[in-house]
């Protein structure tokens, strides 16, 4: 469904990606995996359009998307939750889920409440502001933000990093719902056993390169923990 080919990227001059492939199958769980600082962000990022792509290719459901723009993938299907749950702090729960809406160009009402029924804690929330709200509620929110584009396939990024953990474990709870329910989901996460736990399929970037994938199971290799290791 998502396929990314021989994918090249840079910041200015500084090239960060180099060739990367990458496929994720409708419904699959991906996880992009791979040490600080080897490009998993930016591979996120120039699959959304965030970054254009210098070379290669991004398909989504057959169609070539390299060029279009952010909102145009959002329309067409694709989901994402940026790196450091970003929201509009100035804005409501309530307001930052109406401008997600909009944006994807007006869902139906019914999909905020079904992000409310992953995260009952937001439904308390709605008038609170979004910059007053504690890192994992925020967290929440930006996954729920995603969740009203009513998205095939959704990109997190690090969504547990430097959460509680009794939070992680309800947003991990949430991704095993989503997947379950058929999303495809494209997630970057360092935690081993928590990829362990989720994943159907894994791929490890190294210096803007894949340079390992396969089923979940291969992530308990000696090889590949070595990959992870700092
Ligand atoms: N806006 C930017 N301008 C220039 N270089 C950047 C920019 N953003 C990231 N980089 C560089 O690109 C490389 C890849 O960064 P990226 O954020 O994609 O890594 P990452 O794998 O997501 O790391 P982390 O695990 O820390 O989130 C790094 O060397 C980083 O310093
Ligand atoms: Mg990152």
């Amino acid at each position: 469904m998502l396929e990314v080919r021989d994918l090249h990227v840079s910041y200015g001059r500084a090239q960060v990606l180099f060739g990367v492939g990458l496929e994720a199958p409708a419904a699959s769980l991906v996880c992009l995996m791979g040490r600080n600082g080897v490009g998993k962000t930016t591979l996120l990022k120039a699959v959304m359009g965030v970054l254009p792509a210098r070379s290669g290719t991004v398909t989504f459901d057959g169609r070539d998307i390299t060029k279009l723009k952010v909102h145009e993938r959002v329309r067409l299907g694709l989901g994402y939750v940026p790196q450091g749950h970003e929201t509009f702090p100035q804005l409501t729960v309530a307001e930052n889920l109406q401008v997600a809406r909009e944006t994807a160009g007006n869902r139906r009402a019914g999909v905020v409440d079904e992000a409310f029924d992953l995260f009952p804690a937001l439904r308390g929330l709605l008038k609170r502001r979004a910059g007053f709200l504690s890192g994992g509620q925020q967290q929440q929110l930006a996954i729920a933000r995603a969740l009203v584009t009513e998205p095939r396939m959704l990109l997190l990024d690090e969504p547990t990093e430097g959460i509680q953990p009794s939070i992680v474990l309800e947003i991990e709870e949430a991704i095993r719902q989503l997947h379950a329910a058929g999303l495809g989901i494209l997630l970057v996460e360092q935690y081993l056993e928590l990829a362990l736990r989720l994943a159907d399929r894994f791929v490890i970037l190294d210096a803007g390169e894949v340079v390992r994938s396969g089923p979940a199971d291969d992530l308990r290799d000696e090889s590949v923990r070595r990959l992870l290791a700092v």
